[in-house]
């Protein structure tokens, strides 16, 4: 940590930290100064990646979180607040790609399990971060997002509506709890590497190419290129920013 870190000591949740962005985010925020709390599913990966940081001298501890259990996510909030006094910050990362598939064949119970791990997960976190944060004067929450919550992408339409969703919850407290001193913004990524991206490509020949060539850069994202975004976000020197959504793609959705 430098005197121009951009979350020195604050207490930074991440959830679905065990790959991906999440991982990503973990270590960004990390070097940045924060004490990560890491929420997933798979305890092995956040064992190793809470050892991984620890052993660079930052401090990191992990709670093993499923977030659609409401239970869940009040106890990951609760262990964050219990080891470090505080919950500072929070990164709503965990969410699935599901099935790129037509609308009209898609099956109900794709539609069910987006909506439940997307949607239903942030709102789960979301509402015991905050309760959380107004109990020491406020804090700063982002929403993983995608730039399919802010314009259509093909074959996915269950997390095409989940990711606006995601927006809408983002909105929606941002701007209720904005004088309580917490502001709440989303990062939308573009095409990013990630295991949810290795498994789209490996199973839809060609989609890569496609994907880079409706891109202006050309190309997909590294999961750090979200992760600094969000940081940016979270840290003090975003002020003035809430009920953002910050599109992390390319020139994807300026075209
Ligand atoms: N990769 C992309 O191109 C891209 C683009 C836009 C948005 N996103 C979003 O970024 C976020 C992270 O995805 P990623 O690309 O890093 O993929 P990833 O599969 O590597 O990571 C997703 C993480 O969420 C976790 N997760 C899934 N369901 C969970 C649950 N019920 N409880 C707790 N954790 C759960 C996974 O275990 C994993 O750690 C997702 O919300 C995704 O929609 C990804």
């Amino acid at each position: 940590m430098t005197s121009q870190s951009l979350l020195p000591h604050k207490v930074t949740l991440v959830t679905g930290a065990s790959s991906g962005i999440g991982a990503a985010a973990a270590r960004v925020f990390a070097r940045e100064g924060a004490r990560v709390v890491l929420a997933a599913r798979r305890e092995d990966r956040l064992a190793a990646l809470a050892a991984e940081l620890t052993a660079l001298g930052a401090e990191a501890s992990y709670v093993v979180t499923d977030v659609t259990r409401p239970d869940d996510a009040r106890r990951a909030v609760e262990f964050a607040v219990e080891r470090y006094g505080r919950l500072d910050a929070a990164f709503n990362n965990a969410g699935i790609g599901g099935d790129r598939t037509p609308m009209h064949l898609m099956g109900d119970d794709v539609y069910d399990t987006i909506m439940d791990i997307n949607v239903r997960g942030v709102w789960n976190c979301l509402r015991h971060e905050i309760s959380a944060m107004l109990e020491t004067g406020g804090g700063t929450i982002v929403n993983n997002s995608s730039v399919a919550g802010l314009v259509a992408i093909p074959a996915a339409a269950p997390y095409v509506a989940a990711k606006h969703a995601v927006i809408g919850l983002t909105r929606a407290a941002a701007d209720e709890y904005a004088k309580q001193g917490i502001r709440v913004n989303a990062v939308a990524p573009g095409t990013t590497r990630s295991e949810i991206t290795a498994d789209w490509f490996d199973r839809n020949p060609g989609l890569e190419q496609m994907v880079n060539g409706m891109t202006p850069q050309g190309r997909t994202a590294a999961p750090e290129e979200i992760a600094e975004a969000a940081a940016w976000l979270l840290s003090d020197r975003s002020p003035f920013l809430t009920g953002v959504v910050m599109p992390v793609d390319g020139g994807f959705v300026n075209q």
